[in-house]
């Protein structure tokens, strides 16, 4: 599902976690769909939500190749809705999260001054691989959208045991 700004606010207690990559149609949804399980799996609580940085995919389904790789992991993402970042997003999430430095960047440039999410990579999540980017797979084959789940997975695994520790604190 999608939510709304008033949503948001009345949850200020806990996390708030959306993931920005290019398209929304490949690495974002995988991760939402990846951190959704990850904090199912632990009791977590938290508000997971993606978006991407390019308007070029709003309103469609994730690519099928993602449908496909997360599906075989366990994990439905076939109901995500692409959408772009808005300004509201930085007031509405308490983290927001780029799959890549390019991204980073284009969220950074977006930010507004009264933002209030903080702002890294997924990748920042997992000890020894701070700074990094997910590759994009879009133009790979199979096997890269493999490896970027795995890649993924093993990132937001992480990032929900911070979360449960850490709560809407935690920092990266
Ligand atoms: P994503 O992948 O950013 O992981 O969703 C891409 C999706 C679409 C395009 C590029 C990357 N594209 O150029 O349309």
């Amino acid at each position: 599902m999608r939510y709304t700004a008033n949503m948001l606010q009345a949850s200020t207690s806990k996390p708030a976690i959306l993931f920005v990559c290019l398209g929304n149609i490949c690495r974002s949804p995988m991760a939402e769909g990846a951190l959704k399980s990850a904090a199912a799996k632990i009791g977590l609580d938290v508000i997971v939500d993606s978006v991407g940085t390019a308007n070029y995919h709003i309103g469609q389904a994730p690519d099928p190749r993602a449908i496909a790789v997360a599906r075989a992991n366990g994990v439905d993402i076939g109901g995500v809705i692409g959408r772009q970042l808005t300004e509201m997003d930085f007031l509405d999430f308490t983290h927001i999260f780029a799959l890549d430095t390019a991204n980073m960047a284009g969220i950074k440039a977006r930010a507004p001054r009264h933002g209030t999410a903080r702002i890294a990579l997924l990748l920042d999540a997992v000890e020894g691989r701070e700074g990094k980017s997910v590759p994009d797979p879009y133009y790979g084959d199979s096997q890269e959208f493999e490896q970027c789940w795995k890649t993924i997975d093993e990132a937001c695994h992480a990032l929900a045991r911070t979360l449960a520790r850490d709560g809407v604190n935690a920092r990266f």
